[in-house]
Parts: C-alpha cells; sequence; structure tokens
C-alpha cells in the first residue's frame, strides 16, 4: 500500500507531493520502481488525492509498473484503511509516497523479518536518533531527555500481518486523525512491533529542503 493522497501544503509546489517532478521523474514513480523491483511483493495499491486517480494510474503506466488505485482519504491513516480494502495479501507493506529514497532491499527486509517470527504483528524501518531529544511542556520547559542509545526515528516502509493492521484501523476518526504511522495503532490495539534499522538517507520529503536533498541523493545513486 503506498500512501500518496497528500496536498503536500508544507512543499507548496502548488499541487500533491507525489507529482512534484523529482531527478527526472515523479515522486510516487521511484517508490513504484522500488515496490516493484521487491521480490516480496506481489501487489501495489495507491492511494491516490481524490479526483486524479487517472493520473496516478497515468504515471504507473509510464514507469511500466502494474497497480491498482483507490481514492484517499481526509487523513493518511483512512487513506491507507481505504486501500488495505483492496490489498489481497497476508502480510502488507504500508509505505509514504513521500519517501521516494525507499529500495526494494529495505522492503525485502522487513518482509523476510515479520515472516520469520509469528509473535510479531509488525516491523518498522527506522534510523538511530543522532540528535538529543527533550520531552517539553507546552510552556517549553524541558520536563526530561530520553536515553539516545534507545530512540529511533521511525520511516515507512513498515509492514504488518493483514489482520492486526485491520483491528488497528478500525477505530475512531479521531484516533486514525491523530496517527501519525499506522504501527502507533497496531501497538494500542495490543500487536507488538518491532524496529528493523534503515539508514537516514530514506528521508520524508516535507519541505523544499527536503526536496533538493531527495534530489541530490537520488542522482548520485544514478
Ligand atoms: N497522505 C495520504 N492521505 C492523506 C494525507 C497524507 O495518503 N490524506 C500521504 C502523503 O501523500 C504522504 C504521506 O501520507 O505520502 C505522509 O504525509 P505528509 O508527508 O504529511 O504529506 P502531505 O500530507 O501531502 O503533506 P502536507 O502535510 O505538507 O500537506
Ligand atoms: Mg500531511
Amino acid at each position: 500500500v503506498i500512501a500518496a493522497a497528500g496536498s503536500g501544503e508544507r512543499l507548496g509546489a502548488g499541487g500533491p507531493k507525489a507529482f512534484v517532478e523529482l531527478a527526472g521523474r515523479p515522486m510516487l514513480g521511484w517508490s513504484l520502481l522500488a515496490f516493484n523491483e521487491a521480490q516480496s511483493v506481489a501487489q501495489i495499491v495507491i492511494a491516490s488525492p481524490p479526483g486524479m486517480e487517472e493520473r496516478v494510474e497515468e504515471l504507473a503506466g509510464e514507469a511500466g509498473v502494474e497497480v491498482r488505485v483507490v481514492e484517499g482519504g481526509e487523513h493518511r491513516s483512512e487513506s491507507v484503511a481505504y486501500a488495505l480494502i483492496q490489498a489481497d495479501q497476508d502480510l502488507v507493506v504500508v509505505h509514504d509516497a513521500a519517501r521516494p529514497l525507499v529500495t526494494a532491499e529495505l522492503i525485502d527486509a522487513i518482509v523476510a523479518r515479520l515472516a520469520a517470527d509469528e509473535e510479531m504483528a509488525g516491523v518498522i524501518a527506522a534510523a538511530p536518533v543522532t540528535d538529543t531529544i527533550k520531552e517539553a511542556s507546552i510552556s517549553r520547559r524541558v520536563i526530561k531527555t530520553p536515553e539516545r542509545s534507545r530512540l529511533w526515528a521511525v520511516q515507512t516502509p513498515q509492514v504488518f500481518r493483514r489482520a492486526a493492521l485491520e483491528r488497528a484501523l478500525d477505530v475512531s476518526a479521531e484516533v486514525l486523525a491523530q496517527a501519525t504511522d499506522d504501527a502507533w495503532l497496531v501497538e494500542r490495539t495490543g500487536g507488538r512491533v518491532r524496529v528493523v534499522e534503515s539508514d537516514a538517507t530514506n528521508l520524508k520529503v516535507t519541505t523544499p529542503h527536503d526536496l533538493r536533498v531527495a534530489e541530490f541523493l537520488l542522482r548520485e545513486r544514478g
């Protein structure tokens, strides 16, 4: 499942982020190539910006990748829930189109890890945190400094057992709106989640600065 239905407000490119040109192809195209190349992926479902489903189909056609396209929701988790309905597999990888530097190796690695561990509901890609992180109150008074060696900056792809993800997404619209990743929804419904170490280069394109960094890294990759 690729979540690509966002409007890209913070990037400010005048349209949805998924279609923004990046190192010679639309941003979504990079994720499509990685998912198409991954051995563990049998089917790709894309949540599209509402009303732009045809453009997403065209984009996939140009990349030579077979996909199913569904209309996205108001919030990210709703988009994932709508796409999940169209996904047929028992293990479901969820990925943000906003992370164009994802690789087939990373996708295959998290799927293999989940397949090997019956006890786990999900396996997520994450990078060790390099900044010192502070928790502060609303008035910005520092409350605590969590031990950095145990902190992970969470990314996508994230892979889940289908039943666990369905249960996780079957919650109120308020909770869905609050979720910044699917793993949190799985955790709060009792699912065990494990982290697989990934590279910080699998960055999320949010701002124009991120777009420039992603452009550089993709061109460097060749
Ligand atoms: N997303 C989605 N459906 C939504 C909102 C977001 O599928 N209703 C997807 C985005 O397309 C993106 C990912 O979730 O791939 C992460 O969201 P974000 O980086 O916040 O993207 P946007 O919501 O597009 O950006 P912004 O918040 O700046 O508007
Ligand atoms: Mg957003």
